[in-house]
């Protein structure tokens, strides 16, 4: 049976807010060290930075970046990262049992933005875990004040006359987690949070902060931790954050492919508490969300891996969660991308867990090449077209059963137009067996070209692309796609996404 929906300019969800297409750079394994950072490799600037990977993080169309973490922010001590690098301190990283050399520090991770170009904005986290206001105060003055203060002036001293202007900040991550340093109970946290947002205010008003949501659905104080906190934060703050990672789980792939059902339902949950506070209190003050870790990550194997470690050992920038994915979880992690633009009303930030190596879009070797994973080909697209205002898609779709998510429609999809009417449809086929005609009614849009139709699948599913076969993966053309009297026909490969472009 056909796939059909109805695209209608009257009919929007919301504007894209260009930080959806964000990532994170967090010291771990070797997303820093070897990946993004590495002195005396072939392709290293004079600061050090792989030019190779700059090159294709322009191209993977990165719009912010979450720094330094994740786990390890919960132990962070910001003035270890700064001044001379070879003066600065080796730690004990807790977070993943390694050892920190602090070579890479705030000033190099300026510089990189700067160095992808003026629209890759930072995202700062601050240590809620084992520090508070205080320390959180003092970065932000280091980082922001333009001078004549002890900090500001010490910036100076370190060769960074400009400020940093690091306007979104994170009040600490993933607080509700029993493995975060400092962990802390909701109540704990939405004091430490609000004081600490209150405080950085008083220091700049400008600033616009994440509080820290659930680190998954599935955690037990899930809505509970975002009622409890935004109780204590929602004047203070102006996003709460999500994070959502998926695996294959028993060899499931169907559940897997209906990822972006579970995603969908924690947005939409995390936004009916968001209004559930923001009516107790009578607001008329909308939270939005910050989705900003995300992706396909096999924990699992991570777990596994965390089990054998040896307590003496605290490696420098070992390599872990250095996952490699297929074709498969390409589709998911693009029907993600569409779960993410379908609440582009609701979502204005999401960061994509991560960027180099660590669960990655991008690879590299040390001494070696940099490459593009399967994942990379959707992100680049969205990030591209996915630019515009979101059109409401409501599918009627053939279905099929999954365990972990009940029934799901074949078709994933969404659709944005960009400021000069051409549109851009994305679209997922969770089929692992059947390619699946798809009709679209264009009405009143005005449409009457088919520029580009691209689709990532492959006859096998599980291909990669690797050190020796980079390129093994890559989009190719769709064939028979049409558009004629404003309706639009194609047929979706099995297991594929596609990127349909009309003018
Ligand atoms: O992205 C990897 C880890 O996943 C992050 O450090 C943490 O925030 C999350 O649990």
């Amino acid at each position: 049976r056909t796939a059909r929906f109805t695209l209608d300019p009257a009919f929007t969800v919301g504007p894209v807010d260009p930080r959806l297409f964000g990532s994170f750079v967090e010291h771990l394994g070797r997303c820093v060290y070897t990946g993004i950072h590495e002195p005396g490799h072939p392709a290293a600037d004079a600061d050090g930075l792989r030019t190779d990977v700059l090159d294709l993080v322009r191209e993977l169309g990165v719009t912010a970046v979450r720094y330094p973490g994740g786990n390890f922010v919960s132990g962070y001590r910001w003035e270890d990262s700064v001044g001379p690098a070879e003066d600065r301190p080796r730690r004990l990283d807790l977070a993943w049992h390694s050892t920190e050399t602090n070579r890479f520090g705030l000033s190099e991770y300026i510089s990189f933005l700067r160095k992808i170009g003026p629209q890759a904005e930072p995202v700062m986290a601050v240590n809620l875990g084992t520090r508070g206001v205080t320390e959180a105060l003092e970065l932000q003055e280091y980082a922001n004040h333009p001078a004549g203060t002890a900090l500001s002036d010490l910036r100076t001293a370190h060769g960074d006359k400009d400020p940093f202007g690091i306007r979104l900040w994170c009040l600490g991550n993933e607080m509700d987690g029993p493995w975060q340093t400092g962990h802390k109970t909701a109540e704990e946290y939405g004091r430490l949070a609000a004081e600490t947002a209150r405080a950085m205010r008083q220091q700049d008003p400008g600033v616009e902060l994440v509080a820290c949501g659930s680190s998954g659905r599935s955690m037990p104080t899930f809505a509970a931790w975002e009622a409890t906190v935004l109780t204590e934060t929602y004047d203070l703050v102006d996003h709460i954050s999500l994070h959502a990672y998926y695996e294959p789980h028993d060899g499931d792939l169907d559940s897997f492919l209906a990822s972006a059902v579970d995603m969908e339902s924690f947005i939409e949950d995390t936004v009916a508490t968001c209004d559930h506070v923001g009516a107790k209190l009578k607001s008329t003050k909308k939270i939005t969300l910050s989705f900003d870790e995300w992706n396909v990550w096999y924990m699992s194997r991570w777990q596994e891996q965390a089990e054998t470690f040896a307590q003496d050992d605290w490696p420098e920038a070992p390599r872990l969660l250095e996952d490699h994915y297929s074709v498969t979880d390409a589709v998911v992690f693009g029907s993600l991308l569409i779960a993410l633009l379908r609440h582009a009303d609701r979502v204005k930030i999401a960061c994509l867990a991560q960027l180099v190596n660590v669960i990655a879009p991008i690879l590299t070797e040390p001494g070696g090449p940099a490459w593009r994973q399967t994942t990379f080909h959707p992100f680049a697209q969205a990030s591209r077209y996915g630019r515009g205002e979101v059109l409401d898609v409501r599918v009627d779709s053939p279905t099929y059963e999954t365990a972990r998510y009940g029934t799901a429609d074949l078709l994933h999809a969404t659709a944005v137009r960009a400021d000069d009417g051409t549109v851009t449809v994305f679209a997922v086929n969770r089929s692992r067996t059947g390619a699946l005609p798809l009709e679209i009614a264009l009405g009143g849009l005005g449409l009457t070209t088919v520029v580009e139709h691209s689709v990532l699948a492959d006859a096998d599913p599980d291909a990669r692309n690797t050190l020796d076969e980079p390129e093994r993966v890559t989009p190719h053309p769709a064939e028979g796609t049409d558009l004629a009297d404003g309706r639009l026909t194609a047929v979706l490969e099995p297991l594929s996404w596609n990127v349909i472009r009309l003018a």
